[in-house]
């Protein structure tokens, strides 16, 4: 059976948790140099209308390391520029005989107008403001990994939430998993309480990140504001960066994540960004395998 990965808002927990187990599975093969299955002859496009460096990489060598071959499309070089619309878009790939999407887009809900009328396996690579669904299970893994659970453990998100789709995808996946989950900013970066997010606010960067053990910072999205959501980025680090001196506050064996890209020295730090509390590479890497794992489950894989 084929599936859509749109959102981890809408998936069940045992769902969320076959993905995690079966991206780490597909991990310790790869290393090992074991066989992994194939999806031999299948083709993926890659749909990025969006900028995208980490994400679609690890897709495409997720696709790779599943033994398809995929198909890169970008708006500037499409049809698009002459004016078609995205389901007309959509259903040419469909009767070009593709057998899966991976969509980046500006519009939230844009992957779900795809998976309609494309009628195969479409993965969301992150859409508007709305989700960035495989990106959380990246960051559950390396969270996994360091800590050995999710159920118990409090993790601060800080930074530009309302903006922030690894935000949301994040928010919703651990507190399915049990964790406290804390969304720190600026009142102007937190969405109003109707967005029904779950978690709880934080407007003060020291409490937000107290006693936590894992912080999740995010990147100003400065492409999705509004004049004057932030006085200036130099304000906002001031406030809310997280550095050497603001970690204090968090457990010492707390774990820094971000998504990527980072603007140093606004979000992070070099020594928060690089030092031994940092596990992004591990983010980076866990991305490819948490990717063979949705790719193979959206393409009606069972156990590896
Ligand atoms: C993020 C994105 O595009 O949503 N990056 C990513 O995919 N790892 C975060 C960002 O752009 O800030």
């Amino acid at each position: 059976m084929s599936r859509n990965l749109i959102a981890i808002r809408t998936l069940e927990n045992d769902e969320i948790n076959h993905l995690i187990s079966l991206g780490a599975d597909f991990k310790s093969r790869i290393r090992a140099g074991e066989a992994v299955p194939r999806l031999d002859r299948k083709v993926i496009g890659m749909l990025f209308f969006e900028n995208s460096t980490r994400t679609r990489v690890s897709f495409e060598q997720a696709a790779f390391y599943l033994g398809m071959r995929s198909s890169n499309f970008s708006t500037s070089s499409s049809s698009m520029t002459k004016g078609e619309t995205l389901k007309d878009t959509i259903l040419t790939l469909r009767y070009e005989r593709l057998d899966g999407l991976v969509m980046r887009h500006r519009a939230s809900g844009a992957p779900v107008l795809a998976a309609r009328h494309f009628g195969g396996p479409v993965l969301n690579a992150g859409d508007g403001q709305h989700e960035h669904p495989t990106q959380a299970l990246a960051d559950a893994l390396t969270i996994i990994e360091s800590k050995g659970k999710i159920e118990g453990l409090t993790v601060a998100i800080v930074g530009d939430v309302e903006h922030s789709r690894v935000a949301r995808s994040n928010a919703w996946l651990l507190d399915k998993l049990g964790a406290d989950v804390r969304l720190v900013g600026p009142k102007t970066l937190i969405p109003t309480r109707t967005a029904r997010l779950p978690g709880t606010f934080y407007y003060d960067l020291e409490e937000g990140i107290d006693q936590a053990d894992v912080i999740i910072t995010l990147r100003l999205q400065k492409e999705r504001m509004k004049e004057g959501m932030v006085s200036s980025a130099g304000e906002y680090a001031s406030m809310y960066q997280v550095n050497s001196e603001s970690l204090r506050f968090a457990k010492r064996d707390c774990i820094v994540m971000h998504p990527g890209p980072i603007n140093r020295g606004i979000e992070l730090d070099d020594y928060t960004a690089d030092g031994s509390h940092s596990v992004i590479h591990h983010q980076i890497e866990n991305g490819v395998f948490v990717r063979m794992a949705a790719i193979y489950h959206c393409f009606g894989g069972g156990e590896a």
